[in-house]
């Protein structure tokens, strides 16, 4: 027998199985076999959010979360983050090495150069309610790329994935700076070539009459930090969407759409909102003890504390504190900076947190920087979706070269009826319960709505 395998004994028919195991895991495939008769379906995996189910093959990044570690290509986000740019990490993550000098020239001249959308585009964001969310808009205007690009859809073309790629991270801050601009109801800013990456979006974003909107060095080192820090994390939520929509050959724009769909949610990109909301309420240090007992009650949750892979302290987290000092003297202090350095102390000191591997993640300290940067916080998540971009469209161009890649389509367990006796309508009993909320009548439409 192969030492590399498991032995499953189905106790229903006494059968003994042998299944080869590879990189820790066995084939769901391989349970198929298991079965009583011949004619039945076979043994399924079940696994309720995947929580431990590895979807694919990546060589893009690595964590270790019990560790802490975090790598991109084999690159600890510490040595990123101190040595390259967000634009270094984003060509690393996509095409697996280090770009040299003459690459990543091009690579930045690709992207200066993409930076524009179409006047089409502006015109459907101005078709925007003034007070419409942000990421909604971000959202439309990334589906709506599709439609501007139509060659994208040749997703077999390398020249087109690579225009894709340029074009997805070129564009998308020009978007949502657009989307916070129309929100502030403030005319939109072009992009500028002879601002950095960075800049390039503070400009677009905060530009009023000036010629040029040069953004101070320590706001634009910091966001490029937390733009890499952002870049990417293997299968998460919105990277799942994407591979989960890619898998049909949809094109690029309409697969990273869906990420931006998933990044939308509170449960996932929205938690850096939650943190500050959660400072705000604590108000001042002296009232920490007795909002953490909350916490021990379960009154109340310490947003930007646990993660689902990390069981210690995130790396990102830790890099980021350094940016903090460099952020508040290029702007205005902030007393949420010592409610939270407080509050993480208290925490790190006390059995409760510890004991449940309880530790800071990335947006217990990202929320104050961008609010540091005059960034309002429905714009956090937006910003967020900039450097994951990059991440997507990573992953999305590691699967059109995997060889197993094949429609995303899982199983499910029924558990509904089967096989009823069709009904008339006119004979159908039952609760006089009406789906749905009470009838009103309509409201008359608001003036100008
Ligand atoms: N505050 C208080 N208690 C917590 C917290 C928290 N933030 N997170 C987990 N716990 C407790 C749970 O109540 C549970 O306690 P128990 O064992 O006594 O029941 C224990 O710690 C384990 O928690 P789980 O819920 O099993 O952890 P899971 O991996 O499912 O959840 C999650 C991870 C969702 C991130 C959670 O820690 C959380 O809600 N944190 C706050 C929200 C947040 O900061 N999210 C950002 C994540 S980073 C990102 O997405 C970019």
């Amino acid at each position: 027998m192969a030492t590399d395998s498991l032995t499953i004994t189905d106790n229903r028919t006494g059968q003994t199985y042998e299944v080869p195991i590879s990189d820790g895991t066995v084939r769901a495939m391989d349970l198929r076999q298991i079965k009583v008769d011949e004619d039945e379906f076979g043994m399924m995996a079940y696994d309720p959010a995947f929580t431990n189910t590895a979807s694919c093959r990546s060589s893009v990044t690595y964590i270790d979360g019990a560790a802490g570690i975090l790598e991109h290509r084999g690159y600890s986000i510490e040595q990123l983050c101190e040595k390259s740019t967000f634009l270094e990490v984003a060509y690393l993550l996509i095409f697996g090495e280090l770009p040299t000098a003459p690459q990543l020239d091009r690579w930045m001249f690709d992207i200066t150069h993409h930076t524009f959308v179409h006047e089409d585009l502006k015109h459907l964001f101005e078709g925007f309610r003034y007070d419409a969310h942000p990421m909604g808009m971000l959202l439309a205007g990334v589906g709506a790329l599709s439609t501007f690009y139509p060659d994208a859809k040749q997703i077999g073309d390398p020249e087109e994935r690579y225009m894709a790629a340029v074009r997805l991270i070129a564009k998308v801050p020009t978007l949502a700076a657009f989307s916070y601009r129309h929100n502030m109801g403030l005319p939109y800013v072009y992009p500028d070539n002879e601002l950095n990456y960075a800049e390039n979006f503070l400009s677009m974003v905060f530009k009023k009459t000036e010629d040029r909107h040069i953004p101070k060095e320590a706001l634009t080192k910091a966001l490029d930090v937390l733009f890499i820090l952002h870049a990417d994390h293997e299968q998460n939520c919105s990277t799942n969407a994407v591979r989960g929509v890619g898998s049909s050959d949809v094109d690029p724009y309409s697969a990273v759409a869906a990420g931006v769909a998933a990044l939308y949610g509170p449960l996932h990109g929205g938690a850096n909102e939650a943190v500050l909301r959660m400072l705000r309420r604590i108000e001042s240090p002296e009232n920490i003890p007795e909002f953490l007992e909350r916490v021990k009650q379960r009154d109340e949750k310490l947003m930007g504390f646990g993660h689902r892979v990390y069981k210690n302290y995130d790396p990102r987290a830790r890099i980021i504190q350094q940016y903090i000092e460099p952020v508040f003297e290029a702007t205005e202090y902030s007393p949420l900076v010592e409610i939270a350095r407080e509050l993480e102390k208290r925490a790190l000191d006390d059995e409760y947190f510890t004991e449940r591997k309880l530790y800071p993640n990335v947006d217990f300290y990202s929320g104050i920087i961008y609010e540091a940067m005059g960034i309002p916080t429905d714009m956090f998540t937006v910003i967020f979706a900039i450097p994951r971009t990059a991440g997507w469209v990573a992953q999305w161009m590691e699967m059109q070269e995997d060889p197993e890649k094949k429609i995303a389509r899982p199983r499910q367990i029924y558990t509904g009826e089967r096989e009823l006796e069709y009904v008339p309508i006119e004979q159908r009993e039952g609760p006089e319960k009406i789906v749905g909320p009470p009838a009103r009548r309509p409201k008359r439409p608001r003036r100008g709505a």
